[in-house]
C-alpha cells in the first residue's frame, strides 16, 4: 500500500523538502501536533453518563524538533492530552512534559538528541543528561501524576496545570522505571520494576512496591537472562510476570551509531517470574536462594498483557497477551533478510491474544505449553477491570482489527497497534464476543474502562476511546457502554485531530487528592447595565 502522499494533496506540501519529513508518519495524515493548550466545554453529542467524573490522561508521541532519521516510532517527546469529564461537560488540556531534554532543547533552539536510547549518538554537550522524553504512559499514584518512559525514572506533573513539577518523585532505586508499573487493588501497591536498571545495556533488574504514600518496600534486584526490551509486566497476589521482547541492547552497537535495540528472530517469547515479596514462601522445588525463574515459547512478540492471575489448586499461573509473529518496529531489524516480503520481515503477518500457563514448579529455562487462542483476530492494548487486578477476571476489553472487512482504511495493514479499527468486549465466561466499529477510515486507540459504580460487578461500567477519524482529519472521543456496546451513548468532538496516544488512564475525581481546574475559570460576573437596552446615560 502506497503511503505517499499526492504532493499536490493536503498533507503533500506541494513536494517543498523539510527536516520535519522524518517526524511525519504517514499514518497520521501529517498530523503537526506542537501545540499546548485548553478548549473547553467540548461539542457533545448525546449523553455522558453523570457518574463518569474524572480523568482521562492521554500520552501522545509529539516530537518538539525533527527526530533524527532512522528513528523507531517511539522516539519523539511526550505530550499530555487531558480530558476531564464533569456533569457531561469536558475540558482538555494539552502540554509537553517539560524533561530535562526537552528543556536543553528548547534552550539551544534545536534537536541535540539522536537515535532512541543511544547517548552516544547525542551532541557531546548533553550526553550526560536524562535523555527520556516521557511519552509511554501516565500513572496517578501517591497524589503525583507520573509521566513514564521506561528508560528512566518518572517525571511527576501536577494533574491540573500539566506543569512538570520534577524528576524521580520517590527517589527510586536504580537508574529505570517501567512504562507499565501495576496497581494492586488489594494491597493499595504499586508494583514497579526497571531494567537495564545499573546502566545502559546491563542485565540487572530491580521489583519493589510503592504504597500509598509513595513509600518503598519488597525491594529485590534478579537478573535477565540477556539485556532484554522488558516492556510489560503482569502480577497476580504473589508473583510478578515480567514480558521479554525478542531484542538485544549491546553498547558495542550504540558506540558504533546502531540503534539500542536490535531484533532477534532467534529469540524466543521470555517470561521472568519472581516472587513480589522477597521473604514470601518460595514454590515447591525452588532452592533457598533462588529468586526468579524464567520460561520461554516460541519466536514472538507479546506486545502487551492484560491480567494474570494464580490458580489456587494448582499453583499455575495463568496470564494473558497479545501474540505477535512479526517485528513490529523495522527500523530496529539491521539485516531483513533478501526476501522480506513487507518492511514488517518475513514472518507470517500474523497476531491473536492468547492465554500461557506457567507451571513454577518447572525448571527454569523450560518451554511453557502452547497458549490458548482466547480472541482469534489481531488484538492490541487491552484493559481489563482493574479492580480486579492480580486476580481470574472474565471482561477483556480489546482493540481489534476487524477481519473480512472491506472498510476502505488507509491504515489496512496487520501493524500493530496503529492499525486498531474497532473495539471487541470479550466475555470469557460465555464465549461471547461483541463489537464496537466506528464505521470507514477509522482508527481505535487503547481504551479505559470506568466501572458503573464502586460496587457494580466485574466488567460493568463504561468504556471510552479515542476514534482518529482519517477521511475528515479529526478525533473523536467515544463513550461505549457495556450493556449496548455496540452504540456510543456519548461522543465528543475535539476541535482538531491529535497525535496518537501511546497509553492512557482514567483518574477518577474521588481518587485526586488535588481539586484544580484544567481550564481557566470563571467567577461569578456582574451584569455591567451597559447593554444597548439600557438608556445612555
Ligand atoms: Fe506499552
Amino acid at each position: 500500500m502506497n503511503f505517499q502522499p499526492d504532493p499536490k494533496g493536503p498533507n503533500g506540501f506541494f513536494g517543498l523538502k523539510s527536516t520535519w519529513s522524518t517526524s511525519l508518519s504517514p499514518l497520521e495524515n501529517g498530523v503537526g501536533g506542537r501545540f499546548e493548550g485548553e478548549a473547553s466545554d467540548l461539542a457533545v453529542f448525546g449523553e455522558i453518563p453523570a457518574e463518569i467524573n474524572g480523568t482521562f490522561y492521554r500520552i501522545m508521541v509529539d516530537p518538539f524538533y525533527p527526530i533524527a532519521e532512522g528513528n523507531p516510532p517511539i522516539e519523539g517527546d511526550g505530550n499530555i492530552c487531558a480530558l476531564r469529564i464533569k456533569d457531561g461537560h469536558v475540558d482538555l488540556r494539552v502540554r509537553y512534559v517539560d524533561t530535562e531534554r526537552l528543556r536543553l532543547e528548547r534552550h539551544a533552539n534545536k534537536r541535540l538528541f539522536g537515535l532512541y536510547r543511544n547517548p552516544f549518538s547525542h551532541h557531546p554537550c548533553v550526553r550526560a543528561a536524562v535523555d527520556s522524553t516521557a511519552n509511554t504512559n501516565l500513572v496517578y499514584w501517591a497524589g503525583k501524576l507520573l509521566a513514564l518512559k521506561e528508560s528512566a525514572q518518572p517525571y511527576a506533573v501536577d494533574p491540573d496545570t500539566l506543569e512538570t513539577l520534577g524528576y524521580d518523585p520517590f527517589l527510586s532505586p536504580g537508574k529505570t522505571f517501567s512504562a507499565h508499573p501495576k496497581v494492586d487493588p488489594y494491597t493499595n501497591e504499586l508494583v514497579v520494576f526497571g531494567y537495564e536498571a545499573k546502566g545502559l545495556g546491563t542485565d540487572d533488574i530491580v521489583i519493589y512496591a510503592l504504597d500509598k504514600d509513595g513509600k518503598k518496600h519488597n525491594e529485590q534486584w534478579i537478573k535477565a537472562p540477556w539485556p532484554a526490551f522488558i516492556h510489560d509486566c503482569a502480577i497476580t497476589e504473589n508473583f510478578i510476570i515480567l514480558v521479554l521482547w525478542p531484542y538485544n541492547a549491546d553498547v558495542e552497537t550504540m558506540k558504533a551509531g546502531g540503534h539500542h535495540w536490535t531484533y532477534d528472530r532467534n529469540r524466543g517469547a521470555t517470561f521472568i517470574v519472581a516472587p513480589r515479596r522477597p521473604d514470601q514462601t518460595k514454590p515447591a522445588g525452588w532452592g533457598p536462594d533462588e529468586t526468579s525463574r524464567v520460561y520461554h515459547w516460541d519466536h514472538a512478540i507479546l506486545l502487551h498483557t492484560a491480567g494474570a492471575w494464580e490458580d489456587p489448586s494448582s499453583g499455575k499461573l495463568y496470564l494473558e497477551s497479545s501474540r505477535i509473529f512479526y517485528n513490529v518496529f523495522p527500523a530496529l531489524d539491521p539485516s531483513p533478510p533478501p526476501n522480506q516480503m513487507t518492511p514488517f520481515g518475513d514472518l507470517p503477518m500474523r497476531a491473536d491474544y492468547v492465554r500461557w500457563e506457567i507451571d513454577l514448579t518447572q525448571p527454569t529455562n523450560s518451554r511453557v505449553p502452547e497458549p490458548e487462542v482466547i480472541l482469534d483476530m489481531p488484538g492490541e492494548m487491552a484493559r481489563v477491570d482493574e479492580r480486579f487486578l492480580t486476580h481470574k477476571y472474565d471482561t477483556i476489553f480489546c482493540p481489534v482489527i476487524v477481519p473480512e472487512t472491506e472498510k476502505p482504511c488507509p491504515t489496512r495493514l496487520p501493524i500493530l497497534p496503529v492499525g486498531l479499527d474497532a473495539y471487541a468486549m470479550l466475555d470469557k465466561k460465555t464465549g461471547t464476543t461483541k463489537m464496537f466499529d466506528p464505521g470507514h477510515n477509522c482508527t481505535v486507540e487503547e481504551p479505559i474502562f470506568i466501572p458503573r459504580s464502586k460496587d457494580a460487578e466485574e466488567g460493568d461500567g463504561w468504556v471510552l476511546g479515542m476514534i482518529q477519524r482519517l477521511d475528515v482529519n479529526r478525533s473523536d472521543l467515544v463513550v461505549l457502554d457495556t450493556k449496548q456496546f455496540e452504540k456510543p451513548v456519548a461522543v465528543v468532538q475535539l476541535p482538531f485531530r491529535t497525535k496518537i496516544q501511546i497509553h492512557g488512564n482514567w483518574v477518577d475525581e474521588n481518587v485526586k487528592v488535588q481539586r484544580g481546574s484544567l481550564v481557566r475559570t470563571y467567577d461569578a460576573v456582574t451584569v455591567s447595565g451597559r447593554s444597548a437596552l439600557e438608556a445612555e446615560a
